[in-house]
């Protein structure tokens, strides 16, 4: 089996209105793959469809080859899941809240015991695993939540909103756990953002999720090439008419204009085509004081297909929320 997910048409009605609106995508084995998309998108009501918290109201999924319906026992044994909001116990420590969550899944006590110690390494708590869940960290308790979730050894891990509400620092931290189980563990891992960067930095294939529909799904590289390539500007010193007519002859090149002796040239892999670039200007007699390439981010992609920046509509917490019902009302 090569896909460790597959969802066909799914739609989830709350009502009259519809959360999940007819979404589709398989997850290949051992890829990360990000749901992307502003709040509200409809991410968090796909993935309880999928870790069958929800009943769809139509369309189907297999989760690890099983029906997320029919065989909803299954699926579960084989996910593990972070979600957006903690389900720590504080009063217990580190430990005890992994022991607790292998009791449950009736892991017998010499195994639990070898399991926890590997877990606590992996997420490097060992230090502080007899301490207090309250006297942790942010970013403590969140790799905490990661290890509980990859207990049972789930084939596919959900992460919901993963790095919510962490600082800068923390957030990089945890996108480097998530990178090494995904790498040394052969986990498939999808999670769902709303930061661009996240989703860029992590996700082997990223899905625009916009209003409860995809609106483009590919790998971050494709998604940023498919909207033009790169950029790369050349200030020309001397000869900038002569190399501007050369540069038109070049089929490689999409597109060239000329701004105070400034060339800024479309290109596919721009990294490969500076050296002909240079070769280029000898050529023509020109002399370039400074080159600079500068790729497509994901939010020009992202802008590109939905019209709007993924922070327009929520922002950062309550008042993001806030501005995003004034806006609403507005409307
Ligand atoms: N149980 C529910 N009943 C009614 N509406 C819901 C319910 N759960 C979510 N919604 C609505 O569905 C939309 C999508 O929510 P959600 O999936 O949580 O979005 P995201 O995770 O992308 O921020 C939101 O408008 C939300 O208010
Ligand atoms: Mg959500």
């Amino acid at each position: 089996m090569d896909e460790a997910i597959k969802v066909n048409n799914l739609v989830m009605q709350f009502g009259r209105f519809r959360a999940v609106d007819g979404i589709s995508f398989s997850v290949n084995n051992g890829e990360i793959f990000g749901l992307l998309g502003p709040n509200g998108a409809g991410k968090t009501t796909t993935i309880k469809m999928l870790i069958t918290l929800l009943k769809p109201t139509s369309g189907n999924a297999h989760v690890a080859g099983f029906d997320i319906v029919l065989n909803s026992n299954e699926v579960r044994k084989n996910i593990g899941i972070v979600f957006q909001d903690p389900s720590l116990d504080d009063e217990l420590t580190g430990r005890e809240n992994l022991d607790f969550h292998a009791i449950l899944y009736n892991i017998e006590k010499s195994q639990r015991i070898k399991k926890i110690s590997q877990i606590l390494k992996l997420i490097e708590l060992e230090d502080k695993a007899d301490d207090l869940v309250k006297n942790y960290s942010g970013g403590m308790k969140r790799r905490l939540e990661i290890g509980r979730g990859l207990i049972h050894e789930p084939k596919v891990l959900f992460l919901d909103e993963p790095t919510i509400g962490l600082d800068a620092q923390t957030r990089r931290h945890i996108w480097d756990y998530i990178k090494k189980l995904n790498s040394m563990h052969k986990i498939t891992i999808i999670l769902t953002t709303h930061y661009i960067e996240e989703a860029d930095y992590l996700a082997d294939r990223v899905a625009f999720v916009d209003h409860g529909k995809i609106v483009a799904l590919d790998t971050p590289r494709a998604l940023k090439d498919k909207l033009g390539g790169d950029i790369i500007s050349m200030q020309v010193q001397t000869g900038l008419d002569s190399l501007e007519k050369g540069l038109k002859q070049q089929k490689w090149i999409k597109a060239a204009s000329t701004h105070n002796g400034r060339i800024d040239i479309t290109v596919d892999e721009g990294e490969h085509q500076i050296p002909r670039l240079i070769l280029l200007a000898e050529k023509h007699n020109a002399t370039i004081r400074s080159i600079e390439l500068h790729k497509p981010s994901l939010e020009d992609v992202f802008l590109h297909y939905t019209g709007k920046n993924i922070r327009d509509e929520e922002g950062e917490g309550w008042k993001g929320r806030i501005r995003a019902m004034h806006a609403k009302r507005n409307r």
